[in-house]
């Protein structure tokens, strides 16, 4: 039987809108048509403090920068723990939609040092292989949520934080992040991202 290469573990990023979902499928059917076992997975993760994430975006009701980053801080841990961890350790690579950079990002933009947040992630959190920022303008990714999405999640959708979100993604590049120009038509976008795979992981995608 032929042995899968090491698995690998790459983040999508992007701001709301960005095409993150639809560029999660096709690479995660890429990395399956390469023969490789892959697990897709998500934040907020499926856990008591993921799920009080969710009330909250559903609700409207907007709780403090601080209290927000405790939250996604520790559904992190119970996914990496639970998911991420056990994936890799078993051979699948791991495709992950937003981490550790969206705290950055999104708490950020929220008031809150980004360089902090990024720190104690590093040393709390697996660094991943790889991690993708869907980079669209601002007004592009929120014509697109909007179309999705209608006026749900009052909390997460205003386009000064998203201007914020943006700048902050923005200056985690290139070291902490890799750029993709997320404009243009789905396969575009997903050849570029297959790209970046093959050049920065060595993956035959
Ligand atoms: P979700 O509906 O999953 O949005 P998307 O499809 O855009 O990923 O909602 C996740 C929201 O949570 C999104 O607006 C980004 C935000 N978020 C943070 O503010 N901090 C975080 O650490 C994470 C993981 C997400």
């Amino acid at each position: 039987m032929k042995e899968q290469a090491r698995a690998v573990f790459v983040v999508l990023e992007g701001a709301d809108g960005s095409g993150k979902s639809t560029q999660i499928e096709r690479l995660v059917a890429r990395l399956e048509a390469a023969g490789r076992g892959v697990v897709a997975t998500r934040e907020p993760h499926d856990c008591p403090a993921g799920r009080k994430i969710r009330a909250m975006a559903r609700s409207g009701e907007l709780v403090s920068a601080e209290q927000e980053l405790a939250w996604f801080w520790e559904q992190r841990v119970e996914h990496v723990r639970d998911v991420i961890e056990p994936a890799l350790a078993s051979g699948r690579d791991v495709v992950c939609d937003r981490y550790y950079f969206s705290s950055v990002a999104y708490q950020g933009a929220r008031g809150l040092d980004p360089r902090r947040i990024l720190a104690d992630s590093e040393a709390a959190f697996p660094k991943p292989d790889l991690a993708l920022w869907l980079d669209l303008p601002v007004e592009a990714a929120l014509a697109r949520a909007r179309a999705r999405s209608g006026p749900g999640e009052p909390a997460f959708e205003e386009s000064g934080r998203q201007l914020g979100v943006v700048e902050i993604y923005n200056s985690l590049v290139p070291e902490h992040l890799t750029r993709i120009d997320a404009s243009g038509d789905e396969t575009e976008i997903s050849e570029r991202v297959a790209k970046t795979l093959r050049e920065r992981l060595g993956l035959l995608v």
